[in-house]
């Protein structure tokens, strides 16, 4: 038995210590917002924070997590109101958005412990792989998800093409001063 606490609740997984904690996530916790991509550490979709550090679920085992602390996007924030979630939304970052829950999640990382990230320190801590190519909106939606965690700028809950005013006002709440 592994015991470690998933998005703030204690977690016991009857498993293979040696299973790596995405699968553990995904197949054990039903917490498929982690996404399984290369399974070698190479492309960042299953991306967690583990004790706040932005880690690849597929390179560490459940052993390793024992007494750890485990987000994930789902524990993120109840109504994807983190401002990385809603800045990525307004600044259109996103594609297909398989890789966004990872991306999400190192961006998170990121701001946790750096409030004013530059383009520089955004690429190193975002190393994840996209292949639909959001990577030239990717630098400004965290830059702007940096300013409304400063409370230095607003997201207005603008609907995306194709969206309904009200279905985008459920999935981007606007952030107030
Ligand atoms: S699935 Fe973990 S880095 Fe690709
Ligand atoms: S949004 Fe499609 S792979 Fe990243």
């Amino acid at each position: 038995m592994t015991r470690l606490t998933v998005n703030d609740r204690p977690v016991e997984f009857a498993m293979d210590p040696r299973t790596p904690l995405l699968w553990a996530l995904r197949d054990a916790a039903n917490l498929t917002g982690t996404k399984y991509g290369c399974g070698v550490g190479d492309c960042g979709a299953c991306t967690v924070m583990v004790d706040g550090a932005a880690l690849r679920s597929c390179l560490i085992t459940l052993a390793e997590c024992e007494g750890r602390f485990v987000v994930t996007i789902e524990g993120l924030s109840h109504d994807r109101s983190h401002p990385v979630q809603q800045a990525m939304v307004a600044e259109q970052a996103i594609q297909c958005g398989f890789c966004t829950p990872g991306i999400v999640m190192s961006a998170a990382a990121l701001l946790a412990h750096n409030a004013s990230p530059s383009e520089a320190e955004i690429k190193a801590a975002i190393p994840n792989l996209c292949r639909c190519g959001v990577y030239a909106r990717l630098v400004g939606a965290v830059q702007r998800a940096a300013a409304v965690a400063r409370r230095e700028d607003t997201i207005s809950a603008a609907p995306a093409p194709g969206i309904a005013p009200e279905d985008a006002a459920r999935a981007v709440p606007a952030l107030k001063r």
